[in-house]
């Protein structure tokens, strides 16, 4: 399950609407080339996707075991996620394959959101991973609306720890997050605020 920012903002009304017409309308093509929003059709090439160690392995809220119900089941709830205007599961998709995922999860009453995803095991380690993260966020703040984005990692997940941190986001300790099995994984948390954002931005990170 995700859980939500430690911080804790609260979304006046038009703000909170704002973001849930944002993720209902939302444009998935600004995060590149391939990507659309998944459904029941994507379930058959979701499956070999996520049954690889090397994708799966290191993110705690994706549907365990993985088969054919689960994923389906998975799908079906971020599509009523997507209805709510609280997430969107976006694929990237080659020729029929899954290149990789994106997971958007919301909370618009308090203008805060979450990034997770994976890349097929031929794509990692090329620094492809950096460029989608960074348009994963820009999407966040400047699509979605939200004012704030906490990120967490598994304590030895080297890739994703330094993608985030170059992307400038704060180090605000550990937490534990809950996998589907109710097992407990231990985190590194990042926040970064909209405002930091585009400073950074600005100045060309
Ligand atoms: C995490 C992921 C998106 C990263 O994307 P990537 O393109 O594979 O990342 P890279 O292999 O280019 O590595 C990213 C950075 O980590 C560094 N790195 C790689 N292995 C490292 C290690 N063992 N220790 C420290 N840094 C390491 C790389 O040098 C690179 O930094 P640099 O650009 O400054 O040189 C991708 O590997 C992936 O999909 N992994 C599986 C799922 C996953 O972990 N998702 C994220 C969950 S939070």
């Amino acid at each position: 399950m995700s859980a939500p920012p430690k911080t804790v903002l609260t979304a006046t009304p038009a703000e909170e609407d704002s973001i849930r017409h944002a993720v209902r309308h939302a444009d998935v093509s600004l995060l590149g080339p391939g990507r659309v929003i998944a459904n029941a059709a994507h379930v058959p090439a979701l499956v070999p996707f996520l049954s690889d160690p090397a994708v799966s392995g290191p993110i705690y809220d994706l549907p365990r075991p993985v088969n054919a119900d689960t994923v389906a089941q998975w799908v079906a709830a971020c599509e009523a996620e997507r209805q709510r205007g609280e997430g969107l599961l976006v694929l990237t998709m080659f020729d029929g394959e899954v290149g990789g995922y994106s997971k958007f999860t919301l909370w618009p009453d308090r203008a805060s959101g979450e990034l997770g995803g994976a890349m097929a095991a031929h794509l990692q380690g090329q620094g492809a991973g950096m460029l989608g993260m960074m348009a994963g966020f820009d999407f966040l703040f400047d699509v979605l609306g939200v004012r704030l984005v906490g990120l967490t990692a598994a304590l030895d997940n080297h890739r994703s720890a330094r993608n985030i941190d170059k992307a400038g986001f704060m180090r605000m300790g550990e937490r534990e997050a809950v996998r589907a099995d109710g097992t407990i994984r231990r985190s590194i948390y990042w926040e970064m605020t909209r405002d930091n954002w585009h400073r950074l931005r600005r100045g060309g990170v």
